[in-house]
């Protein structure tokens, strides 16, 4: 068997794919899908970072069903939307890339002022971004989300796409599930860490199903929640072992976080709570001005944030592993590699500029210009853009 080479620009194996190089670009919410639509910004969005070099492009963010979407203006992969991404896997693989769905059910982080749908949740609790009480999800809900994941996953597979991320991060519904905290469920779904991990796995289960063996499954996955009485390491590496032993993944991607309760954790940086407040209804505005500093801790920011987490999971699993979180340079890539990661995920710094894997690897660039600012995460309610390259195309055409 010829070895795998461990070079960074040199081809690698996912599951049944075969990525150009080791860089992914991950999800960054793209803020161009006014009422769920695929249009062509979303298109070019994904059509730049596949011509600036990485391997594979995540298109974000995938809700199963209408009550699952962060807000109303997320895409639900659904028939129509499926036939309409058609164009953007076509432009992604035209550029020699490949193409990710992220598929979730946002839960306690989805709108329900804004969706006119109800959320779900694993227990009942008061969530301020989904606008007031979400209801604890029934046996019979569940199988019904269950059932939307596997329809999401077809439809992500009909229309071209090469991988499906299924979202275990950020306190989104399956990540709940995880928590301690978030849920106290007293059935077969609540209660010991395998049993809090059963219906996420059941998940996961049931999209590998829906899409066979021919396109990569990966999970984007908590670490740690970081709050109290969250998911911590103590309990996230019993259960990435699990999915392990599953055996439904090709590679779980390694986060942390929770968008309901500590919104910088997985950022770390500034917090552009000004530009927050700004891109808010005034009401919401009033809200944050009062709690955004509870929400929005500050967190400085250190090049590959997540790595000595990363590296306890690494140490305990066999699966692939996709190491995620203030990546930047070429000798940090480099770094993920010997320290066993199979690839490397970058967001901001390819927001900040999509060229960078061809400027890394054919210019001997050695890192990115991202200056963790944070201001595009506001920008995901106008069209999802770092404002620093923004302002730099602003000042050139004057
Ligand atoms: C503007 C923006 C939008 C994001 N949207 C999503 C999303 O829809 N789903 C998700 O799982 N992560 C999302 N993320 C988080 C990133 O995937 C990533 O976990 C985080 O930015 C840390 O990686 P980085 O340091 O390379 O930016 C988003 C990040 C940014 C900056
Ligand atoms: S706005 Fe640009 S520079 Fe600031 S964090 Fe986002 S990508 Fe980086």
């Amino acid at each position: 068997m010829t070895p795998v080479s461990t070079e960074v620009w040199e081809p690698a194996p996912l599951g049944p794919l075969t990525l150009r190089n080791r860089v992914i670009k991950a999800a960054t919410f793209e803020g161009v899908m006014p009422h769920g639509r695929v249009t062509p910004e979303l298109i070019d969005f994904h059509g730049e970072v596949a011509r600036g070099g990485a391997a594979m492009t995540t298109v974000a963010y995938c809700a199963v069903s209408p009550g699952g979407r962060v807000h109303r203006h997320t895409l639900v992969l659904d028939d129509r939307t499926g036939r309409d991404l058609r164009h953007l896997t076509d432009t992604v693989h035209a550029e020699g890339a490949l193409a990710c769905a992220q598929i979730g059910h946002a839960g306690l982080v989805a709108n329900q002022v804004s969706n006119r749908a109800r959320s779900l949740a694993p227990s009942a609790r008061i969530s301020a971004p989904a606008m007031g009480p979400v209801r604890a999800a029934t046996r019979a809900q569940l199988e019904q989300v269950a059932r939307e994941f596997e329809r999401a996953a077809r439809v992500a597979v009909d229309a071209g796409f090469d991988a499906v991320e299924v979202h275990l991060g950020h306190n989104y519904l399956l990540s709940s599930f995880l928590s301690p905290n978030l849920n106290r469920r007293k059935d077969i779904y609540g209660g010991s860490v395998v049993n809090r991990s059963l219906f996420p796995r059941e998940v996961l289960g049931r999209v590998r199903g829906a899409v066979g063996g021919s396109v990569a499954v990966t999970a984007k996955f908590n670490m740690a929640d970081g709050v109290p009485k969250g998911l911590w390491l103590d309990q996230s590496l019993q259960i990435a072992r699990l999915i392990e032993s599953d055996g439904c993944v090709d590679a779980l991607q390694l986060t942390g976080g929770s968008s309901l309760l500590n919104g910088m954790y997985y950022f770390r940086g500034d917090v552009p709570l000004a530009e927050f407040i700004a891109a808010q209804p005034k009401p919401v505005g009033w809200g944050l001005r009062v709690y955004g500093p509870h929400i929005f801790p500050t967190y400085p920011f250190e090049e590959a944030f997540f790595r000595p987490f990363a590296r306890q999971f690494r140490e305990a699993l066999t699966l692939p592993l996709i190491m995620l979180g203030g990546i930047n340079r070429a000798d940090t890539i480099r770094t993920a590699l010997d320290d066993g990661f199979e690839f490397v995920g970058m967001a901001r710094a390819l927001l900040r500029d999509p060229y960078l894997p061809r400027k890394l690897r054919e210019e001997g660039v050695a890192e990115g210009l991202c200056i963790h600012c944070n201001k595009c995460l506001p920008t995901i309610y106008s069209g999802t853009r770092c404002v620093v390259r923004e302002a730099l195309w602003e000042n050139s055409r004057h």
